[in-house]
């Protein structure tokens, strides 16, 4: 596992003052492009996961190249949650910040069924305010958050401790300080 983790990690690319001065954007575009290193990041996450999951609800939009892949491994379905204003049906919406901004996610009302097992899945986790604001509208639809999966963690901005702090199980492959 740390050989697959240290060969995920060297696939990263850290890009300085990317989008905004003082910001080191960990570009995970480069490991997606990686047959093996993309593999090998799917069954890493994957090998995390111990119970049922019915959707995997996967964040817009880094997060639906991950989320999808896992999906299909885990035998579950796909539950996509965009940024505001992208889905066509009824839509329930919920604000959150960003390390630099702020940002509004969404979901179709009637995509998850009432206590449906759902794992949250995004790329990166830096100050949690993204994946909580998925688990809140996964909770308003009535779906149970069985977890939540990351590749990349920025510990640094505490999105851990409050997923950890709202009782959500949360995992990364990789963190960076
Ligand atoms: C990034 C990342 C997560 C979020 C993490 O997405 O993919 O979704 O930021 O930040 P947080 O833990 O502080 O909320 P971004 O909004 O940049 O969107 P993108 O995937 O569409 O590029
Ligand atoms: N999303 C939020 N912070 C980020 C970072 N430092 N690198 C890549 N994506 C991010």
């Amino acid at each position: 596992m740390a050989g697959a983790t240290d060969a995920i990690r060297a696939l990263v690319r850290t890009i300085p003052d990317f989008p905004r001065p003082g910001i080191q954007f960990r570009d995970i575009s480069t490991l997606f492009l990686d047959r093996d290193g993309l593999a090998a990041t799917v069954d890493a996450l994957a090998a995390t996961v111990t119970g049922p999951v019915d959707l995997v609800a996967a964040i817009e939009a880094r997060g639906f190249a991950i989320g999808g892949a896992l999906s299909v491994r885990l035998n579950a379905g796909l539950l996509l949650v965009r940024k505001d204003g992208k889905l066509p049906g009824a839509t329930i919406a919920e604000d959150y910040a960003l390390e630099y901004g702020r940002d509004r996610l969404a979901m179709h009302v009637d995509a998850c069924a009432p206590g449906a097992r759902v794992l949250i899945v995004d790329d990166l986790l830096a100050t949690g305010g993204t994946a909580l604001a998925a688990v809140r509208l996964v909770q308003r639809a009535g779906g149970k958050v069985v977890g939540a999966r990351f590749v990349i963690d920025l510990p640094g901005l505490g999105g851990g401790r409050a997923l950890d702090e709202a009782g959500i199980d949360v995992v990364s492959l990789l963190a960076y300080e």
